[in-house]
């Protein structure tokens, strides 16, 4: 049977007029609907383990807006939960972990096997989507890319230039690279187990690819996102995977290639004419509005838009913005967003 499922296609190569739409953090704050279920959970990560509350809010963006895809509620600090780590988030501030910055501490983290004892709420989530989504909506499943999990993991909590991680990448290349390895075979796990219940493409984000340069770029960003592309299609041939070197630069071109991902998310640090001409031409791409249209709406959120959707016209794009949308924006410029793209 031919595809009918409009991101399915995408990721396959079809140029389409209409692009398919989705957008990063659709299920947010930003939503009232959110703000009643997360309050009804109690707390983010008690929502991130309620496979009820957490399908319903992957489906709240759905109902109110009709995407095309809907992407699995969770958060890329589970998998550091899961291999023991501390996890908890500070309201108005953020995540906090324990720290991994010694042996002994690498040493005390979980076996990969053990890992589904912590995450199998996610997976059933992801089961109750597969039943309940409309047939049209694509569901996504994802996990963090190793470097962006580990500068987490090694600082306790984000930081502006993840100079924790690049100061234990020096001091301590063995133990980082140990760490490394561990978050990319428990990833594979994680995202092999999302396809099992229903998951139909997988998306890895590396939020914090850019702060690393040349040969780091490569053995850091690059070469993970390529192993767990390469066992993700062995095991599950088929499986589109999407990535999101953020701010990349120039480490975008080529990406697609070296790594074996299907797509590769744009962030909006770089201009839509020059990712069709050099990234584009390696097959599909996702993004790259800014996110901060969704707080400011208006005509230049429509010119920006139709601007994006032109320039990547003429080959295989999924709409979506450059990161997650945040929580002050307003409900009716994602509407505004879609009906424009929409009316294309
Ligand atoms: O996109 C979606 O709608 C799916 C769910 C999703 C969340 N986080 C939910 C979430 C996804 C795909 C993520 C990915 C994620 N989480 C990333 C990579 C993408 C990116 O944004 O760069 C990162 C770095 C994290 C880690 C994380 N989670 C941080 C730093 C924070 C705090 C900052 C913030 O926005 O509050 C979170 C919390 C988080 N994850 C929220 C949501 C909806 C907000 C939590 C809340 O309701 O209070």
């Amino acid at each position: 049977m031919a595809e009918t499922k409009k991101l399915l296609r995408a990721l396959a190569g079809e140029v389409q007029d209409v692009p398919p739409i989705w957008m990063m953090r659709q299920a947010g704050r930003y939503l009232p609907e959110y703000r009643a279920t997360r309050a009804q959970a109690g707390d983010f990560l008690s929502l991130c383990y309620n496979p009820e509350l957490a399908a319903e809010v992957t489906l709240q963006p759905i109902r109110r807006y009709g995407f095309d895809a809907a992407i699995l509620f969770a958060d890329i600090l589970l998998v550091p939960q899961a291999l023991g780590a501390d996890l908890w988030f500070v309201t108005g501030e953020g995540p906090r972990l324990s720290t991994i910055t010694r042996h002994a501490e690498f040493d005390a983290l979980k076996p990969i096997d053990a890992i589904h004892e912590t995450l199998s709420p996610v997976y059933e989530t992801v089961r109750i989507l597969s039943r309940e989504l409309p047939s049209e909506t694509t569901l996504i499943g994802f996990a963090g890319a190793p470097w962006t999990v580990a500068t987490y993991m090694i600082a306790g909590r984000g930081t502006p230039d993840q100079g924790p991680a690049h100061a234990l990448r020096e001091s301590d290349t063995v133990l980082f690279e140990a760490l490394l390895d561990r978050i990319t075979a428990a990833t594979i796990e994680y995202l092999s187990a999302q396809i099992d219940a229903g998951a139909e493409v997988v998306k890895i984000f590396d939020s914090w690819a850019g702060s690393l340069k040349g040969e780091a770029f490569r053995k850091y960003a690059v070469e993970p996102c390529r192993v767990i592309t390469q066992s993700i299609k062995e095991r599950h041939p088929g499986i589109p995977v999407i990535g999101f070197p953020r701010e990349a630069g120039e480490g975008y071109i080529g990406f697609a290639k070296t790594t074996g991902v299907d797509c590769v998310a744009l962030d909006n640090s770089v201009s839509p004419d020059w990712a069709a001409r050099h990234v584009q031409i390696e097959g599909c791409v996702q993004g790259n509005l800014a996110s901060s249209h969704m707080v400011t709406g208006g005509q230049a959120l429509v010119d920006e838009t139709r601007r994006i959707v032109e320039a990547f016209s003429k080959g295989p794009h999924i709409f979506n913005l450059g990161h997650g949308i945040t929580p002050d924006a307003d409900p009716e410029n994602v509407q505004l967003m879609i009906d424009t793209v929409r009316a294309r």
